[in-house]
């Protein structure tokens, strides 16, 4: 990996600093996003976020003139599917020619795994064939999606078909959000949600259909679900499952499910002429925003869909292509043709992800720029290009430093086919790929390797363990995690409290499976209610759960800094998030209140959301709202009784190292506690961001005997020589025994594994 990409971004966010004119550049990219993008991160994020790229080179632009012939043709096509009314369009697609034999199908069997070409209907119209057969008489038919947005959006396209309102007879639920009622009977939601409500209904009695849907993904909570349905299927005759995958992994999962039938959607889709960089390209933002003008300006009609791996890239390419287009307009002083620029990623407010859906006025192009959330998750008419450049962000674990970090890989094969396919949706099209086809070839994986194996699973372990699977090896994985991850994960929640010595679910585990939170957090939440000021870190809480409130934009950085200072509370981030809350609330969740102190409304909304939402479960487990303000040093404990595996050591200005594992972390010029006097010793950060440096994100300070009383197996306090010794020897009893049992459970599960 180098770090070349970075250059471009680099360049753009300087000049982006240097043009005052901001607001035209959005005008000019067609989309009204100034407030939403640039948001605050740092050029060190971006750093990250674009530090994969592969060596130098120069990507080659082929003409493809096959398509002033077939492109007459295939615009009437779309033209066709556009001037139809939603409630028509659902007869021309694949799974329609196939509806009754699908239906005999699923009467015929209990688990049917479903292929098909992403848009040939599997996600909008199967579960609306299921409710027309019949099925939501005894139930609701259920449909997981791994992503939120994809749940939303879906919800709301099948409630437009069915012309209902959304929430109604069609609704969605993803976490922290219920758009369902008692009268829903089509429910989209996350994995996510699902798994969590097998904790509440074990049998999941309310469905009689659950859809899995983009079950290739191997998303984490899908992964655990599958282990879950099996028994389901078993227990109970009545209940049917529907997998829905790419061809990729269709044949495991009918085996998993004991042989279950596949049913193959025949696809209707065009061919894509993939053509591949001749050299390994250096820059592949700069390598995409070039072959896009290509496009523009010397091939036909026809929208692009560039896949990027992160928003910070995907905002430098729109800020890139737009000032082209500009200059373009500016040096022939001709008429160039409209390019309508659309960025897609997760953290997009909803109804700018929707733009991506609307047609282009005509004459003009749109150009998408997506993260892998365009790949299968979201489907999109009218896309003749596809830019591939080969990475995409994935999650990952690192057992030994006990961190999950977002990191740039290159895709799997089977991931950029699935890429490259979205050209050939409305007619034959072209993928450039800004890879050699050697590096496709030899240096791909031929498919992704499933979230389990790869996340932190610390909450998987939680609920797992809730749902009595005591013997973790018991479980029937797909693929199995690798047992180091297991290990850490039941050491993390033995270490917070929430497991036993003998690896079963204490009092307070049991309580912070109630919430849907990371462990830690469920931990903070729950010392609130011992220490008494619930009502502080349940805000905290909701402010960790949402992206950052505070506004940087990139030409204001001084200006929203010194406005973000009136919020600090020296001696804490997490703090000063629960004042901006307050202060947000004293002042009537006034919009222009945030904009002149440099905050994103939509961010304090959703936290609101968030607060509102765990209040309710606090309610229902009859835990009061408590207040310790304005003594801010229990809230401080209540976050250091969780945190405390993150606490680090003072070093040098700014600069600590991991109390643990001696890693060097920073703290952040934008912290409260950066350069205001309050160099505390020690403090627990929330998470760590690598990027150039390593970044604590959201610091408290500490106080040393608080990290020796709440996290006792990690510190203690020096003390006289002999009690020192005496310390040391408890300490030291006290690691063997749970070396000692842990030797055992891994002797237990290398057991199990064998007889298995
Ligand atoms: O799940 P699958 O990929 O097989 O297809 P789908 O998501 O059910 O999409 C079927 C069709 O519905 C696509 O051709 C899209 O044009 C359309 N659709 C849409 O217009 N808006 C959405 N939010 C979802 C689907
Ligand atoms: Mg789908």
């Amino acid at each position: 990996i180098s770090r070349k990409g970075s250059a471009l971004v680099r360049e753009i966010h300087e000049k982006q600093s240097k043009n005052k004119s901001r607001q035209r550049f959005w005008e000019l990219a067609g989309s009204r996003l100034g407030d939403v993008l640039g948001v605050g991160k740092t050029e060190e994020q971006i750093d990250a976020d674009t530090a994969a790229v592969v060596e130098d080179g120069e990507v080659n632009f082929k003409e493809d003139s096959r398509f002033s012939q077939h492109l007459k043709k295939d615009e009437d096509v779309s033209d066709f599917a556009q001037s139809k009314t939603i409630a028509e369009q659902w007869q021309y697609l694949p799974i329609y020619s196939v509806r009754d034999e699908l239906l005999q199908v699923v009467r015929e069997n209990q688990v049917i795994v479903v292929v098909g070409e992403t848009g040939s209907g599997k996600t909008t119209q199967l579960t609306q064939y299921l409710h027309e057969d019949g099925y939501t008489i005894n139930g609701i038919v259920g449909c997981t999606q791994p992503r939120r947005v994809a749940a939303m959006s879906v919800a709301k396209r099948v409630s437009e078909e069915m012309e209902t309102e959304l929430g109604g007879k069609v609704g969605y639920a993803i976490r922290f959000e219920d758009m369902t009622s008692c009268n829903t009977i089509i429910k989209y939601m996350t994995d996510g949600v699902l798994l969590r409500e097998t904790l509440a209904e074990s049998n999941l009695e309310k469905y009689c259909v659950i859809v899995m849907d983009e079950a290739h993904e191997r998303s984490l909570s899908t992964d655990v679900l599958f282990g879950i349905m099996k028994k389901i299927v078993a227990l109970r005759h009545d209940f049917k499952l529907i997998v829905t995958s790419a061809t990729l992994n269709a044949e495991k999962f009918s085996n998993f499910f004991g042989s279950a039938p596949i049913f193959h959607i025949p696809g209707r889709t065009f061919p894509v002429n993939t053509l591949y960089s001749k050299t390994p390209c250096e820059d592949y933002v700069e390598a995409a925003v070039k072959q896009a003008m290509t496009i523009h300006i010397t091939s036909p009609p026809g929208d692009i869909l560039i896949f990027m791996t992160g928003q910070d890239e995907i905002e430098a390419t729109c800020y890139s292509l737009a000032e082209r287009v500009e200059q373009l307009i500016s040096s022939t002083h001709k008429a160039v043709p409209k390019l309508l620029i659309l960025p897609i990623y997760s953290q997009l407010p909803a109804d700018l992800q929707a733009k991506i859906f609307e047609k282009a006025e005509d004459g003009a192009r749109k150009c998408i720029v997506a993260t892998n959330i365009a790949e299968t998750s979201l489907t999109i008419d009218g896309i003749f290009y596809v830019i591939d450049t080969g990475y995409g962000k994935m999650k990952v674990y690192n057992p030994r430093m006990g961190l999950d970090a977002l990191q740039v890989f290159p895709v799997s094969r089977a991931a950029a086919d699935q890429r490259a396919g979205r050209a050939g949706r409305t007619g034959p099209g072209t993928c450039h790929r800004l890879y050699t086809e050697s590096a496709y070839l030899n240096e791909m994986l031929p498919s992704p390797v499933p979230e389990i194996q790869r996340t932190n699973l610390s909450y998987v372990v939680l609920l797992l363990k809730s749902l009595k699977v005591d013997n973790l090896l018991d479980f029937d994985f797909i693929d199995p995690p690798p047992q180091e991850n297991i290990l850490n994960a039941m050491y993390h929640l033995w270490v917070l409290g929430a497991l036993d010595n003998v690896g079963s679910l204490t009092d307070l585990g049991w309580k912070m499976v109630e919430f849907p939170l990371d462990p830690p957090l469920a931990k903070i939440l729950l010392m609130g209610e011992r220490l008494g000021c619930i009502n502080e870190v349940v805000t905290i809480i909701s402010m960790l759960s949402v992206p950052s409130v505070f506004f940087r934009p990139k030409d204001r950085i001084e200006e929203s800094d010194v406005a973000h200072e009136k919020f600090f509370i020296p001696e804490s981030d997490h703090l000063t998030l629960y004042n901006v809350y307050q202060q947000w609330e004293q002042h009537d969740h006034r919009g222009d209140w945030c904009n002149d102190h440099f905050l994103h409304v939509k961010g304090l909304q959703k936290a609101r959301e968030v607060r509102s939402q765990l209040v309710d479960i606090l309610k229902q487990q009859n835990i009061p709202l408590t207040s310790c303000w304005p003594d801010t040093d229990i809230v401080r404990r209540a976050i250091c009784s969780a945190y405390f595996h993150n606490a680090a050591r003072l070093k040098g200005v700014g600069e600590y190292v991991n109390c643990r594992n001696g890693m060097p972390c920073h703290l952040h010029p934008s912290s409260a506690l950066y350069g205001m006097g309050c160099i505390s010793e020690y403090v627990v950060y929330h998470e760590l961001i690598l990027t150039t440096k390593e970044y604590m994100q959201c610091a408290t300070a500490v106080e040393p005997q608080w990290l020796a009383e709440l996290g006792p197996m990690y510190f203690s306090i020096k003390r006289s020589e002999t009690s020192l010794l005496e310390h040391k020897r408890k300490r030291m009893e006290e690691k063997l025994a749970m070396e000692e049992e842990m030797e055992n459970l891994r002797k237990e599960q290398a057991k199990a594994e064998r007889e298995n």
